[in-house]
């Protein structure tokens, strides 16, 4: 007779299982009692496949001693899984927790980012001088970011921005504003001239970020359309935006460029302010740090647009916010502006 060997075997299962479900740590660890004692080869299978060798009484008993045991076993261990669970979730918690008693303790205060006070200073300087603040959107069509700027589609000018395109309608047609130049066009198709206005805003290029660049950044942009509109009044409008913007000691200069939708084109750039003229690393020993660029508006640019170039003459500018606040708050390297570490920040 080998009766008592399948109910002896049951018995000391169950008791291992509440034994080892009381030892184990982590579910990890009860996964693996589990296994052993309910899995394929677990000892429970094993006392199963025993029951063909009872007589069908002995069978019948063990059977159902087997059936309550396997529901007992489950039970344990599934109540010790709970726990286990709660445990291991308050832990994470715990251990994800963000102690913010640091900001908390030394008081510090909410405060306008650098780049946007930049904006709004800048803003503050060309509205003194008469110009008005318009803004356009940051995703545009190829034709306003380009085209009517007189950058035909494949028209080698066009490496001069890296572009982001956007996934949306045919391809190619919709891109992330590479500058604030679209909204010239925009403002143009819905006034007027007489044009007298700034257009600040965000702007996207593929950039490998170093000092001098990141990929999205911020430009002002500059319109003046008007009649008997010179190279002259471009020219003393950024000397007089500089002295205003950075001190009387900063100076500007141009230098001949090409831009599609202006001609005559200018660069314009300003005294490096981190060294003051005298050559760094910031202004690759130039002295000369380069804010953007300028010249008068394209008769194509005009064409597009349906004004009359015959009777209207206008200079436009554009330059970097970003590049405005790095001068004036002197920090040699641009990506401090996206950290967002506030005990930089809250220097500037
Ligand atoms: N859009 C030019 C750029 O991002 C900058 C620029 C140059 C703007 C000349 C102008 C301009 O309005 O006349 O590189």
């Amino acid at each position: 007779m080998n009766e008592p060997v399948g109910l002896g075997a049951l018995d000391s299962v169950l008791s291992r299982a509440r034994t080892a479900a009381e030892e184990v740590t982590t579910a990890a660890e009860l996964q693996r009692v589990e296994t052993e004692l309910l899995g394929k080869h677990g000892e429970l299978t094993l006392v199963q496949r025993s029951l063909g060798s009872l007589d069908p009484e002995q069978r019948r008993h063990t059977g159902r001693r087997l059936n309550e045991v396997r529901r007992q076993v489950e039970e344990v261990l599934a109540e010790r899984r709970l726990l286990l669970r709660a445990a291991e979730r308050a832990q994470r918690l715990a251990d994800e927790r963000l102690d913010l008693t640091e900001v908390v303790g030394l008081r510090r205060r909410g405060r306008v980012h650098v780049v946007e006070r930049t904006r709004q200073e800048l803003e503050d300087v060309f509205v003194a001088m008469g110009f008005a603040v318009v803004e356009g959107p940051e995703v545009e069509t190829d034709w306003h970011n380009f085209e009517a700027l007189n950058i035909p589609p494949a028209h080698p000018a066009r490496s001069m921005w890296d572009t982001l395109f956007l996934d949306l309608g045919p391809p190619e047609s919709v891109v992330l504003r590479t500058h604030t130049s679209p909204v010239q066009i925009r403002l143009m198709q819905r006034q007027a001239p007489p044009v007298y206005a700034v257009m600040p805003g965000r702007c996207y290029r593929r950039d490998t970020p170093d000092a001098r660049h990141i990929p999205t950044f911020h430009q002002i942009e500059g319109l003046v359309v008007d009649h008997g509109i010179s190279f002259a009044e471009l020219a003393g409008t950024i000397e007089t935006f500089t002295t205003a913007y950075f001190g009387q000691d900063i100076h500007s200069r141009l230098r001949p460029s090409y831009f599609p939708f202006t001609e005559p084109s200018a660069e314009f750039e300003i005294t490096c302010t981190i060294c003051k003229g005298a050559g760094c690393r910031t202004c690759s020993n130039t002295g000369w740090i380069e804010l953007g660029g300028c010249g008068m508006v394209d008769p194509a640019v005009f064409q597009a647009v349906g004004i009359d170039p015959e009777v209207w003459t206008g200079f436009a500018f554009g330059f970097g916010i970003d590049r405005c606040a790095q001068m004036r708050h002197e920090l040699p390297d641009m990506r401090v502006l996206l950290e967002n570490d506030v005990r930089i920040l809250e220097q500037l």
